[in-house]
């Protein structure tokens, strides 16, 4: 297992939209050891490929206290989507910053598991922003393009100073 790097917001390629997985072999197996090793190391609750510069459909998730709950969600999409709630945001990619965003409450989420196994899933809460955070991350999205422009711009210029800093 090996921790991988995580890009941070504004890195371009954040914004690239992730390929569905079309083989379920050893490279996958490690891509998801990888991510949970990175996603708990950070810590964090999910990571989507795309946040390591990886661009297939591939999440991991763990929103349990004990951080053993893992789960896996491969080429997932989302069925329905119904209700809404506001819960406060945050991101790995984004380090810092945290904000109210308004999504729908509960959703169902048909995937696949690293076996290649498909499955459906309801959920409600923080597990059902964590499944819409995530796969907005395969379409090149962030939690903070539901901000005002205004709001986003402030961020990024805030970010940019912290990566000049460390850089
Ligand atoms: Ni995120």
């Amino acid at each position: 297992m090996a921790l991988r790097d995580i890009l941070i917001f504004p890195h371009a390629h954040l914004r690239k939209v992730a390929k569905p997985v079309q083989t379920f072999d050893a490279a996958l197996a490690t891509l998801v050891e990888d991510m949970f090793e990175t996603m708990y190391a950070a810590p964090g609750i999910g990571l989507a490929a795309t946040q390591i510069d990886v661009h297939q459909q591939v999440i991991v998730m763990d929103i349990s206290e004990d951080k053993n709950e893992p789960r896996v969600f491969i080429n997932a999409e989302l069925l329905s989507q119904e209700g809404e709630v506001e819960h406060e945001e945050g991101c790995l990619s984004i380090p810092g910053i945290y904000e109210k965003v308004k999504r729908p409450a509960r959703v169902r989420v048909r995937a696949q598991d690293q076996h290649g196994e498909t499955y459906e899933l309801d959920a409600d809460g923080l597990l059902a922003v964590c499944i819409q955070h995530e796969i907005d991350h395969l379409n090149g999205k962030l939690f903070i393009d539901y901000l005002s422009a205004l709001k986003r711009d402030r961020i990024r210029k805030k970010l940019e100073k912290q990566t000049r800093r460390a850089g």
